[in-house]
């Protein structure tokens, strides 16, 4: 058996993915290389779409270079699909997001959309979300507070590096925090003055996941 390299199996992913989209869609993108070879795809096929909203700036110009005209989330009010990938996903399609840093647009995105597809590979197939890391992005001059308030809730703070996120905001990437109930700790999360998001996706998870292994592409609904 042949074993499919990283970016063959990213690129399968976005393929099964787009078998998803429907002629009219409203379609949300969200962010990453798993995402870039989506909007391959989207090139090459350029399907009838009413509408595409990107979830960061990086999106935007890729979406404008295939050639898509896009719109804002505000424009469309809603999205039929949205196809993102991920850093994690467990079995129940919860995930962990944010290594790219556009957690925040992308959580927006998800809860918007009637149907959320997520792409992954096979290795980021996880039983219990959390090895990753908590990316949490947050108002800088909370920075320190939330830092003091994560390390009570068991968890192990660092600031990213040369990072500010679209919005401007710095991230906490976030360790050894228990997951066991990510949806609890989504919303503990979330009540820190200063979070602008967490990178727990419990409350909007995937509704279709598409996984890519050696030789084929799973597809799993919730
Ligand atoms: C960006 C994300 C990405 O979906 C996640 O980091 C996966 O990226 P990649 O497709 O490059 O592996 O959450 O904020």
């Amino acid at each position: 058996m042949q074993t499919m390299s990283h970016d063959h199996s990213k690129r399968a992913a976005a393929e099964a993915a787009f078998q998803h989209i429907r002629h009219g869609d409203y379609l949300g993108v969200g962010t990453g290389s798993t995402v870039a070879h989506l909007i391959d795809v989207l090139a090459e096929h350029k399907p009838y779409l009413k509408a595409v909203v990107a979830t960061s700036n990086d999106t935007h110009k890729r979406l404008v270079a295939a050639g898509f005209e896009v719109a804002t989330l505000n424009e469309t009010g809603g999205l039929d699909r949205y196809i993102d990938g991920t850093d994690e996903i467990n079995p129940d399609l919860q995930l962990i997001k944010g290594g790219g840093g556009a957690l925040t647009r992308e959580k927006i995105a998800a809860s918007a959309a009637d149907s959320f597809i997520c792409m992954a590979e096979a290795a980021k197939c996880v039983d219990e979300l959390g090895a990753f890391g908590v990316p949490i992005e947050v108002i800088d001059m909370a920075r320190s507070t939330i830092a003091r308030q994560l390390i009570k809730l068991g968890g192990r703070p660092t600031l990213r590096a040369r990072t500010l996120t679209d919005n401007g905001h710095p991230i906490l990437d976030v360790h050894g925090l228990e997951l066991g109930d990510a949806l609890a700790m989504e919303d503990s999360l979330n009540a820190l003055p200063g979070v602008v998001t967490n990178g727990i996706f419990a409350r909007h998870p995937a509704d279709i996941a598409v996984i890519a292994h050696d030789d084929d592409v799973v597809e799993t609904r919730r």
